[in-house]
């Protein structure tokens, strides 16, 4: 057996593979961001090089960016491309009906805009981000906050049950600062039991840019595991 580290990187890799074969030539695809979507962009840059594709990426984070550059993918904007055909991402958990927490890595905006923008969504991970109930373990629900309204979000966030951590940068002092300018709060809420009505209470407080809770946006997701890919469609 390899070292856990080596599988999640194969699994992740895995699923990135599977995933890139629904792009099809002439696609706008929406790129998404962290370490499992990197090896998406990374196949899908050598797809279209060597079948000659003619594809444009529309990316979530500015690290999404950098990465469709350094792979030869043309990128865009939903100023030139308001709809996309597919969207390729990640996620820190994701239950059985497929909803999603997202944002660890500060791109949660963005991908939900894109996710929201593109006809079809698939997830990427490896099966350590599978759970039953989304929340388990502790996990919190990344909020994107304007920075003038930290401090009321935070109370807010309290007042709906929840325990917010403003998220501290790493390589530098201070708070993490989003590709938009603002800040992000991790609220832990211990199991979420009504996602869909957490999400909307969230999204009502003044000063909420956007939350990782993403109900009903994933079609598809790919589940890379020591063995194989496991693929999860969403009932509808
Ligand atoms: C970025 O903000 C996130 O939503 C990522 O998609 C998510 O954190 C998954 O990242 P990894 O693939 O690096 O675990």
């Amino acid at each position: 057996m390899k070292p856990r580290q080596d599988w999640i990187e194969d699994a992740k890799r895995k699923a990135a593979l599977e995933a890139v074969k629904h792009v099809k030539n002439g696609f706008v695809i929406g790129l998404g961001s962290g370490s499992t979507a990197a090896y998406a962009i990374e196949a899908l840059g050598e797809r279209i090089k060597r079948e000659r594709l003619s594809i444009l990426g529309i990316p979530t984070s500015y690290q999404a960016f950098l990465l469709a550059v350094k792979h030869g993918i043309t990128v865009t904007t939903l100023e030139e491309q308001s709809e996309i055909n597919l969207a390729i991402d990640g996620a820190d958990q994701i239950d059985a009906k497929l909803n999603l927490i997202k944002g660890m890595g500060g791109a949660l905006a963005r991908e939900k805009i894109v996710a929201t923008a593109s006809k079809h969504n698939i997830i990427i991970a490896d099966e350590s981000k599978k759970v039953r109930v989304l929340g388990e373990n502790g996990h919190p629900v990344p909020v994107e906050v304007l920075p003038f309204a930290l401090s009321i979000v935070k109370h807010n966030i309290e007042a709906l049950g929840g325990t917010p951590v403003l998220r501290e940068a790493k390589g530098k002092v201070g708070p993490v600062i989003t590709d938009n300018g603002n800040a992000v709060i991790d609220a832990s809420f211990g199991i979420i039991g009504n996602v869909a009505k957490l999400e909307r209470k969230l999204k009502m407080i003044p000063g909420v840019l956007e939350t990782g809770l993403f109900v009903s946006l994933a079609h598809i997701a790919y589940i890379g595991t020591p063995a194989k890919v496991e693929k999860i469609k969403r009932r509808t």
